[in-house]
């Protein structure tokens, strides 16, 4: 045994001289803590005791809101989650090091906390990229995966164009409790952080809060924490403004003035079908930017809805006028009842 260590460093130092490279104090370092970690195995929480509570943090920055589909009621966003909690397996004292105090190892390596969006809407069977975790010498680990989040949004389009939607996104663990996994807010930000933010040029952010629940099941005395984010989107209407608006507001203009042209004129009731077939087509494209089996019509479709009815009802009137004035002179005579209306005068 004695002199099996001396050989083991010659075999060393041999390598390093063929190979001519030494490895680096960083590299050296994460094969030792991959090392000790794979023997301990990466399932299971990395904590001392199994009474013990892991602490994870959470935050949700956004930084783009790619869609927000009507019809399907699905979100969909860009955001950066951010996790940090303390892994009892990846310490190390830097002096050992030369001063290392900040490794990156793949996640994939390590116990991740299952922290997942529960109204999530996707067929997709993962939202994260791949990122590497920074890890600290005193065991701190800092996960900051971008993500694509689908999530279910209940869409109310009662006043579109000028509606406004809210939306939440709820995190949490998917199996532990809050005895065993306890999740918090990232820094105690208790907001969706908007720093990143690029601005859509369909919805505004109106507000961005952030609420820590925790619920009890009426099976078990153990607390489920999980943390919503909400945010208040309102539609940007200028779009709208020039394709539903200012047409309805010209045609109905148009309607008014329908009653001025003289009984008899057959152009009253070609400028009455034509603001019929003008509405018809606002209707069409309403239909095409709401969903079709809504609980709840447009204000704005059923107000060109009524107008239809309007210019049908003035049409069909201005038919019997027209009939009317005609009778007097021509073919059939006036009917009786009419004459005693007149009489009656
Ligand atoms: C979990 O975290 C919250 C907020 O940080 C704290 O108030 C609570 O005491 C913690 N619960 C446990 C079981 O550690």
């Amino acid at each position: 045994m004695k002199y099996i260590y001396p050989l083991v460093l010659i075999g060393q130092l041999l390598t390093y001289f063929r190979d001519g490279v030494t490895l680096s104090d960083e590299k050296k370092l994460i094969k030792d803590l991959l090392k000790k970690y794979s023997e301990a195995g990466k399932v299971g929480r990395p904590v001392q005791n199994t009474s013990h509570t892991i602490s994870v943090t959470y935050g949700l920055a956004l930084i783009q809101l790619l869609d927000l589909d009507e019809k399907n009621q699905i979100l969909t966003t860009n955001c950066w989650s951010r996790y940090t909690w303390y892994d009892i397996f990846l310490k190390w004292d830097p002096k050992e090091y030369n001063g290392v105090e900040t490794v990156r190892i793949p996640s994939s390596d390590i116990w991740t906390p299952d922290i997942v969006l529960y109204n999530y809407a996707d067929t997709r069977l993962r939202e994260h990229r791949d990122a590497f975790v920074v890890v600290s010498s005193t065991g701190g680990i800092l996960w900051i995966p971008p993500a694509i989040y689908k999530s279910s949004c209940v869409i109310d389009i009662t006043y579109f164009p000028f509606d406004r939607q809210t939306c939440w996104m709820k995190f949490g663990s998917w199996t532990y409790d809050g005895w065993k996994l306890n999740i918090s807010f990232y820094s105690d930000l208790d907001e969706i952080d908007l720093n990143d933010y690029i601005p859509s040029n369909e919805w505004d952010v109106l507000s961005h809060r952030a609420k820590r629940n925790v619920r009890y099941y009426p099976c078990c005395k153990e607390p489920y924490p999980d943390l919503t984010f909400i945010m208040e989107l309102q539609r940007k209407v200028a779009f709208y403004n020039y394709i539903l608006i200012l047409p309805c507001v010209l045609l109905s203009t148009l309607t008014l003035v329908l009653f001025w042209l003289p009984p008899e004129s057959p152009a009253k009731m070609v400028l009455g079908m034509n603001i019929f077939v003008a509405f018809f087509v606002l209707l069409l494209l309403l239909a095409e930017s709401t969903p079709p089996a809504a609980s709840s019509i447009p204000l704005i479709g059923a107000y060109y809805c009524l107008n239809m009815i309007m210019i049908t009802l003035s049409t069909f009137l201005s038919v019997i006028v027209i009939n009317l004035y005609f009778r007097g002179d021509k073919r059939n005579r006036v009917p009786q009842w009419l004459k005693r209306v007149r009489k009656n005068k």
